[in-house]
């Protein structure tokens, strides 16, 4: 979301003729743009806000003028004003049309801040500028905020109430990146399937959204488990570029501590929906978010974390030790009394277990035959190739002279590690031809 919303910055800055430079050393005006989901995310801004000022002291010469922009500019406005001297301008993620106007003010030597939530703003007509992509696959916001109020969660706090984008002007974004050769987009909300903009529901967005480009894929992140249509399962089903992977957040697999984190489903209910996705969908993969150590969690509703991630067996996780924030439901109701060391052995377990789920299910790719978008060279040689398949697994290949990024390939799977598959080149094909061809088989 951070990355999109730098975008729109980008975007915004140089209508007003600004350029965006390479290095930090070369800049007039510095942005970071923050998160707040966790206390680490913030320590890593506040290292590099001193990094900045070690830069500011060593060019005395230019002046340079520094911003936080997004959720912590939110949630601490106040402690970033006062506290970092070095701090010109604070912007919440509703203002950034405001920062033109902002920037003048600290250039007549004030200090300017705008944290104002929006109802509406949803940054529908800026177009995005997006400078470090592959070319290949981009970000489409779709939504801002989120009207959940899990009980963990600052989000809520720092990005505002839930809002949605028009549909036609969404398309109208799909249908340039398209022009512009985009392979690949994923669509973008704290909680996508309440995406609503009056007249379409994200089943609806989704459907038209295949419509656009038969070549482009689209994926999505993130939706909530409570409300997921069967009608959105089928539209993936049926559309060969709406792409088989889900990331599904289950965040824990206790119902008491479903209960205390306000997230309204049942582990079985859970369950069920993972059983009906694997119905509808065939080959669907699934990934998740999980919190370990969350407030009150003992060490039995630990297991039944560890047991729903061995039952529903995820091709991928995020794992999180539980990190207290300011104003929450979880800081103003509970203690944070799950001891660090315990957050920490029990976050290792079941990233220890996720890995090997990993591995396991890897192997049983070996020999199978997938559509891959080449995204670019491989990191560890310049001699291969990588991409994803349909189900999001990172494929890595030998290079071919006549493959370039943006190409569809079909490759055998020969080989895997727990993050990676290796494969062979069959030979180059498409979204159209290779469902074509399977539909055949
Ligand atoms: N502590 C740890 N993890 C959190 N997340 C959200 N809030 C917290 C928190 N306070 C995780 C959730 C969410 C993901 C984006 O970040 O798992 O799905
Ligand atoms: Fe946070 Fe819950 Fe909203 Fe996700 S759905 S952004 S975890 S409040």
């Amino acid at each position: 979301m951070n990355v999109s919303d730098t975008e729109i910055v980008n975007s915004i800055l140089m209508e007003e003729g600004m350029q965006p430079v390479n290095e930090p050393e070369e800049a007039e005006v510095i942005f970071i743009n923050t998160c707040s989901i966790r206390e680490n995310a913030e320590e890593r801004v506040w290292n590099r806000l001193k990094e900045f000022k070690a830069l500011k002291r060593e060019r005395k010469d230019r002046d340079m003028t520094v911003g936080v922009l997004g959720c912590m500019a939110e949630r601490i406005r106040e402690q970033i004003m006062e506290k970092e001297e070095l701090v010109d301008l604070v912007v919440g993620p509703d203002a950034y049309r405001d920062l033109p106007k902002l920037l003048s003010d600290v250039d007549d030597g004030q200090k300017a801040a705008n944290t104002i939530l929006s109802l509406e703003e949803t940054y529908a007509d800026i177009k995005p500028v997006r400078r470090n992509d592959n070319g290949v696959s981009a970000f489409v916001t779709i939504m801002r905020g989120c009207d959940n109020m899990c009980a963990f969660c600052v989000v809520p706090f720092t990005r505002g109430r839930e809002r949605s984008r028009t549909a036609e002007s969404i398309i109208e974004e799909l249908q340039e990146l398209s022009d512009q050769g985009y392979k690949e987009v994923t669509l973008l909300g704290q909680n996508v399937n309440s995406y609503d903009d009056g007249e379409h529901s994200f089943a609806d967005l989704m459907y038209k959204a295949s419509q656009v480009d038969p070549e482009m894929r689209i994926r999505f992140s993130s939706p909530h488990p409570k409300d997921f249509p069967e009608e959105l399962l089928e539209i993936i089903a049926e559309q060969p570029n709406l792409c088989n992977y889900i990331h599904i957040p289950a965040q824990s697999g206790n119902n008491e501590v479903l209960e205390r984190m306000r997230r309204p489903y049942t582990r079985e209910q859970y369950l069920e929906l993972v059983e009906k996705m694997r119905e509808i969908i065939p080959g669907v993969t699934l990934s998740t978010d999980i919190i370990t150590g969350f407030c009150g969690e003992t060490e039995e509703e630990h297991e039944d974390t560890m047991s729903l991630m061995a039952k529903v067996k995820y091709d991928l996780a995020y794992m999180f030790a539980y990190s207290e924030r300011g104003r929450t439901l979880a800081q103003r109701k509970y203690e944070d009394d799950v001891p660090e060391d315990v957050k920490k052995r029990r976050l290792s377990e079941i990233i220890e277990q996720q890995m090997n789920i990993q591995e396991e299910l890897n192997k049983k790719e070996i020999g199978r035959r997938h559509l891959v978008l080449v995204e670019g060279t491989s990191k560890r040689s310049d001699e291969q190739l990588c991409g994803r398949t349909d189900t999001n697994k990172m494929v890595v290949f030998d290079r071919e002279e006549h493959i370039e990024k943006g190409d569809y390939v079909e490759v055998t799977i020969t080989d895997c590690t727990s993050a990676t598959l290796m494969g062979d080149l069959i030979k180059k094909s498409s979204i159209q031809e290779y469902s074509r061809e399977t539909v055949a088989a």
